[in-house]
């Protein structure tokens, strides 16, 4: 099994990778080979729009999009995390999706796609914001990624986490959210 885990947050040791980090360490104890993105560390350029992908298989564009898809394809879970910037995921994390749009191929009739993935992919979201009520709040991106992910690229399940009041000079993981949510993704990666 295999799950490659993305971090669209800027800050490398911030909160959402502490709790990326802790799932993958979650994932290890169970036999599960790991990958770790840090999209801070890499250039992916903004999708063009030149709708290549819908009758060829990959990307016009050859960036570190290209491992990420690679190793999505290779993968049993994905696990996508980002703090929440201005009401939405962060730019990074947002480049990324939309590039996600290479792995749907045209489908019958137009706004219909047909997934590139393999069936039986699992998914989880995971965001961290600072305000309390962000679990509520935020609830709108989660309905977005929803369509996006089980929706359009077919993934066989979605499991979603917002771990709102997190403060950015304190640990997130000391938060009885983030315990909670870290239970929740143990029992998620049933293998
Ligand atoms: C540019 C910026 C915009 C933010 N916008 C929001 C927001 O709209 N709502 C919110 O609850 N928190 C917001 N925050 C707080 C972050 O979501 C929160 O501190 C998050 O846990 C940071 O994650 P990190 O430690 O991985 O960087 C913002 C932080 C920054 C730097």
């Amino acid at each position: 099994m295999k799950l490659v885990a993305v971090n669209g947050s800027p800050r490398k040791a911030g909160n959402t990778s502490l709790m990326l980090k802790e799932i993958v360490a979650l994932a290890e104890k169970k036999g599960i080979e790991t990958k770790y993105f840090d999209l801070a560390d890499m250039h992916i350029s903004d999708c063009k729009g030149c709708q290549n992908c819908k009758t060829n298989q990959a990307c016009v564009q050859k960036d570190d999009m290209t491992s990420i898809v690679e190793a999505m394809q290779a993968s049993d879970f994905v696990l996508l995390g980002s703090p929440v910037y201005m009401g939405d995921e962060t730019g990074l994390m947002k480049c990324v999706a939309d590039r996600l749009y290479c792995l749907l191929a045209e489908g019958d009739g137009p706004g219909n796609y047909k997934t590139r993935l393999a069936p039986g992919k699992k998914v989880m979201l995971l965001m961290t914001c600072g305000d309390p009520n962000g679990d509520k709040l935020y609830n709108y991106i989660l309905v977005r990624y929803f369509r996006l992910l089980i929706k359009l690229l077919e993934f066989e399940d979605l499991h979603s986490f917002i771990i709102g009041g997190v403060n950015p000079n304190a640990d997130v993981r000391k938060m009885n959210q983030a315990k909670e949510a870290m239970k929740e993704a143990d029992r998620y990666l049933t293998v």
